[in-house]
């Protein structure tokens, strides 16, 4: 990568962007702050409100904001050009997420949604000459990694399928900006495990959050030492929309939070927050789990003119807030 944005430089105006993955986690929170900042949003996804219960909590912000194009469609099969026609840039967020689940059977939906599903976007962004695409990678690409922070020019050792998948995906969007003939410019952001309010059920912080909350008990693989670089959703979000405006440039960039914590210390901040002690349980350590993720992030300052501003018990309290407000939802 070349180029870098000017610090204190007003970020261009997007004047329309299409998400995909708009009902899920990380696609309905950029959904919104595009919303918030007058960007015209196609919101794809192949779930929507009426199909399942996380797609309509992710999409009842959105739905009926005046400038939200709901398009319920999968990727792998709908027309895209229609969708893509126009578009300053596409955030392509939809996918196959989960390290755990993505071995045995499954791997063909990982392959179909991460793989097969970016080549038909790719295909169609560059045939119309959308001038940039964001595609979610994954901290996952790293794989084992020796002792420090992950470069994105390390040697990368992705220990899942699911990581496989995210590999091949990044490649494949910077393969197409590679040829002489497109006009497309790909920033690949490995996202760093993401958290925050509406964070997908299966990750660990809601987990451990919901357990502190309900009193329900908390399952563990491995011994709980495993460290992640978390990041809090409203940062990633402000590095996605950095990406999108970033001066013309291709290339990775590690979107890390910058707070490395154990799953031990999850828990202790859980039960700090709810004042209730998490009950535990431990189980063996989950194939393609990896000890430790840790973001080098000065290509994302350089680059983006981006840095993590939430720590770790500040945006874990604001994801309690919400859980509790759910919840209190839920029981009236
Ligand atoms: P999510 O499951 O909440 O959202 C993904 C959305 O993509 C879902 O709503 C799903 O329906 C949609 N989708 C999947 N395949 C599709 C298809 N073929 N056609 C249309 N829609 C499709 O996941 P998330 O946590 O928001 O993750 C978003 C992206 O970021 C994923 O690509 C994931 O691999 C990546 N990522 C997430 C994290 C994290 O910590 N959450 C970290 C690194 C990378
Ligand atoms: C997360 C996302 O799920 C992936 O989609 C994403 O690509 C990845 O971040 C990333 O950073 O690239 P992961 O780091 O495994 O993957 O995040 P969690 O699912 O929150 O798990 C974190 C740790 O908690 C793992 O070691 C996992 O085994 C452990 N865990 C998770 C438990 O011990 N118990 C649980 O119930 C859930």
């Amino acid at each position: 990568m070349t180029g870098t944005t000017q610090p204190g430089l007003p970020r261009r105006h997007i004047r329309r962007a299409v998400v995909t993955g708009s009902a899920g986690f990380i696609g309905s929170h950029l959904a919104r702050a595009l919303l918030e900042q007058g960007t015209t949003v196609i919101g794809v996804d192949r779930r929507d409100e009426n199909s399942d219960q996380s797609a309509a909590a992710n999409l009842a912000p959105l739905i009926g904001q005046p400038g939200f194009v709901p398009v319920t469609a999968d990727l792998l099969t709908c027309a895209l050009e229609p969708v893509l026609l126009d578009a300053d840039v596409v955030f392509h967020l939809a996918g196959m997420p989960g390290v755990r689940p993505s071995w045995g059977p499954q791997f063909s939906t990982y392959v179909q949604c991460n793989i097969l599903a970016t080549q038909r976007v790719m295909d169609a962004a560059t045939r119309l000459g959308v001038p940039r695409v964001v595609v979610a990678s994954s901290s996952s690409v790293y794989g084992l990694t020796k002792a420090g922070a992950s470069l994105e020019t390390d040697h990368l050792h992705p220990a899942s399928p699911y990581a496989v998948t995210k590999l091949a995906e990044e490649q494949l969007c910077l393969a197409h900006a590679a040829r002489p003939d497109c006009h497309t410019t790909v920033l690949a952001l490995r996202y760093f495990t993401v958290y925050g309010p509406r964070q997908r059920a299966d990750m660990f912080i809601h987990r451990a959050l919901y357990a502190a909350f309900s009193g329900t008990p908390l399952r563990v693989y491995g011994d709980g030492n495993q460290r992640r670089d978390f990041t809090y959703i409203d940062d990633a979000v402000s590095a996605t929309l950095a990406a999108a405006t970033a001066s013309d440039d291709t290339g990775v960039v590690n979107v890390g939070g910058g707070t490395n914590a154990s799953l031990a210390e999850v828990i202790q901040l859980a039960e700090q927050l709810t004042g209730r002690t998490v009950s535990v349980e431990y189980f063996t350590t989950r194939n393609g789990d990896v000890p430790v993720t840790r973001a080098d992030s000065s290509r994302a300052l350089t680059h983006l003119d981006w840095k993590p501003r939430v720590d770790l018990a500040a945006g874990m309290g604001a994801q309690l807030q919400h859980i509790a407000r759910r919840t209190a939802r839920q029981a009236a």
